[in-house]
C-alpha cells in the first residue's frame, strides 16, 4: 500500500458497532448514531443495525451523502449558520425529517424566515449547554424556556424538543469523573425537558450523548435518544481516558520510515495525514501525536514533532532506532481519530488483516 494510508480493521468496526448498539436498546433508548468520524455510508449502515435508522451529522455534505444513501432521518447537530438554512431547507424536502438545531433568538427568526419562504416546517431541536460551554443556552435561564416556548408557537417551526452533549467528558481525569458528567448530562437534558413540560410545551425529544459519556452511562430514564460517534472507530485519547482498549481501535495510518537517525526516525505521515490534535495531555502530559504500533504493539516512540507531510518520532528511551529502517512500516494511532480521518479520501478496509475494498469518506462542509 501507498503511504500514507488510511486503514480500517473491518472486525474493530463490526464490533463496536455491535456494542454500541445493544447497550443502548439495553438502556431503552434509541440510537440516533453520529456519522461525523468517518463521513462514509458503509460505516453509517454498520451504525443503524437494530435501530430506527436515524443518523446524526455534523455537516450538510454528510446529509447529502447519507440522503443519497437512502437515509431518511437526520439531525445536523451544530446550529444552523443562517447563510445554508435555505440548502438545508431544501434537502430536508426529499426526507422523512432533516432536524435542525438552534440556540438564539436570531436563528429562530431566520429558520422562521426561511421555512415561511420555502413553504414548508422546518423540524428544529433546541440546544441546551450542559457544561462543554460551547453552544447551547443556559438550561437554568428563564431566556431558555422562553426560546423554547417561542419555538413551539413559531408557525413554520416543528419544535422537537432538546439536545445536548457532554463534550467536556474528553477532559476527565478518570472514570469517576466520566460518570458524574455523564449523569448531569442526562439530568440537566431531562430536568430541562419536565421544566417546560410544566409550561406546556411538547417535547417529544430529548437527545443527548458523547461516546465517553455512554460508555459509562447506567441510566437513560426520560432520554429519548444519544447520539455517540467516535466508538465506531474510537482512537488514542478513547484508550487514555479508558473507554476502550487499544484493540477496539478501527482507524490508523500507516506509514513508511523515510529517515532513520541515531537520535530519531522521521516518517512520511505529517500533520497532512494524522492531524495536530494534541491529545490527552491532562493525564499523560509526554503524549505526543499519536500511539506509534510495530508488529509487536506499541513501539517506544513519541510522536514529537508534525511538520506538515513528515513526523518526527523520538525513542521514549535510550532504543537502537536502527530496527527500522528506511522503508520499514509503523502504524500510527491518532489520538483523535476524527480530524485524522477527514484527511484522507479513502480507507482501505481491512478483513482478517489484509486489504480488501476501500470506503469513500464524503469531503468538504
Ligand atoms: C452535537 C454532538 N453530538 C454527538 C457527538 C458525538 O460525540 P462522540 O464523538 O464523543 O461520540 C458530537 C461530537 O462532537 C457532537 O458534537
Amino acid at each position: 500500500l501507498p503511504t500514507p494510508c488510511a486503514l480500517v480493521e473491518w472486525e474493530a468496526v463490526e464490533r463496536n458497532t455491535a456494542r454500541m448498539a445493544e447497550r443502548v436498546s439495553t438502556l431503552g433508548a434509541r440510537l440516533r448514531p453520529h456519522v461525523k468520524t468517518h463521513k462514509c455510508v458503509e460505516a453509517g449502515r454498520l451504525q443503524v443495525r437494530g435501530h430506527f435508522g436515524g443518523i446524526t451529522v455534523s455537516t450538510l455534505a454528510e446529509a447529502r451523502l447519507f440522503a443519497a444513501a437512502g437515509f431518511r432521518d437526520i439531525t445536523y447537530a451544530v446550529p444552523v449558520a443562517p447563510a445554508r438554512i435555505r440548502e438545508a431547507l431544501g434537502l430536508a424536502r426529499g426526507l422523512e425529517r432533516l432536524t435542525l438545531l438552534l440556540d438564539s433568538e436570531e436563528l429562530l427568526r431566520e429558520v422562521e424566515r426561511c421555512s415561511a419562504a420555502q413553504q414548508v416546517r422546518a423540524s428544529v431541536l433546541l440546544k441546551i449547554d450542559c457544561g462543554l460551554h460551547r453552544c447551547g443556552v443556559d438550561p437554568r435561564t428563564v431566556e431558555a424556556v422562553e426560546l423554547a416556548a417561542a419555538c413551539s408557537r413559531a408557525p413554520h417551526v416543528d419544535f422537537r424538543g432538546i439536545l445536548t452533549h457532554a463534550g467536556h467528558s474528553y477532559g476527565c481525569r478518570d472514570r469517576e469523573g466520566l460518570r458524574a458528567v455523564a449523569r448531569e448530562e442526562r439530568e440537566i437534558a431531562v430536568g430541562f425537558a419536565e421544566r417546560l413540560r410544566g409550561e406546556g410545551i411538547a417535547v417529544p425529544e430529548v437527545s443527548i450523548g458523547s461516546t465517553p459519556t455512554l460508555a459509562v452511562a447506567e441510566d437513560l430514564t426520560g432520554v429519548s435518544e444519544v447520539r455517540p460517534g467516535n466508538y465506531v472507530f474510537f482512537d488514542a485519547l478513547q484508550v487514555a481516558l479508558g473507554t476502550c482498549a487499544l484493540e477496539d481501535v478501527a482507524f490508523s495510518v500507516l506509514t513508511t520510515v523515510i529517515g532513520s537517525f541515531p537520535d530519531r526516525l522521521v516518517v512520511d505521515a505529517g500533520a497532512l495525514a494524522l492531524s495536530k490534535d494534541a491529545g490527552p495531555t491532562h493525564l499523560q502530559p509526554g503524549c505526543g501525536y499519536g500511539l506509534v504500533m510495530g508488529e509487536q504493539g506499541v513501539e517506544p516512540l513519541r510522536v514529537a514533532a508534525l511538520p506538515q507531510e513528515h513526523a518526527v518520532l523520538l525513542p521514549r528511551a535510550s532504543k537502537d532506532l536502527r530496527r527500522h529502517p528506511v522503508g520499514a512500516r509503523l502504524r500510527i494511532v491518532p489520538y483523535h481519530s476524527g480530524l485524522a480521518a477527514a484527511l484522507f479520501d479513502r480507507y482501505v478496509v481491512l478483513k482478517g488483516g489484509e486489504p480488501g475494498e476501500e470506503w469513500r469518506p464524503v469531503r468538504g462542509l
